[in-house]
């Protein structure tokens, strides 16, 4: 079955784009992100389907139920990236490509954001080029020709 669609999945306070942390995050909103995706995907003959949730389970819900409906996952897991072991055993368990994307350098950041739980079991993981990062996870995922 060939499905053309794309998941975008955002984690906890990553609804607070534009009023959070703006010398980290840049200006632009979730929304900005998604209008932009979107349009992207849409060129190429997709669909993207775009969630937000500040609770991990909600977050282990949306990935389990996405296996077999999606193509591939665009996945800012913000904060879990850095905790949480639930999301490493279902990104594991279904057979999704997922790409970890971060819209700062973890690396050049706290300590404790160096460490993602989750890339080992990723696709893929694009970080640090602001919200481009969600482009350049689309063009990863979207086949060579439009
Ligand atoms: C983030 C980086 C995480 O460390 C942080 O907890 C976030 C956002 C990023 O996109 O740069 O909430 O995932």
């Amino acid at each position: 079955m060939y499905l053309k669609r794309l998941l975008m999945l955002n984690g906890p306070n990553l609804n607070l784009l534009g009023k959070r942390e703006n010398e980290v995050y840049g200006e632009f909103t979730l929304q900005d992100i998604e209008n932009e995706i979107t349009k992207l995907v849409e060129d190429y003959g997709y669909r993207l389907d775009s969630k937000q949730s500040n609770h991990e389970g909600e977050l282990v819900d949306i990935l389990q139920a996405a296996d077999g409906e999606y193509d591939g996952v665009i996945f800012n897991p913000a904060a879990y990236t850095h905790t949480s072991v639930a999301l490493h055993d279902v990104i594991k368990a279904i057979s999704l490509p997922v790409i970890e994307v971060h819209i700062s350098n973890i690396h050049s950041r706290e300590e404790f954001r160096h460490k993602s739980l989750l890339a080992s079991v990723c696709y893929g993981q694009i970080i640090g080029f602001g919200k481009q990062g969600y482009r350049l996870a689309a063009l990863a995922l979207l086949p060579e020709q439009k």
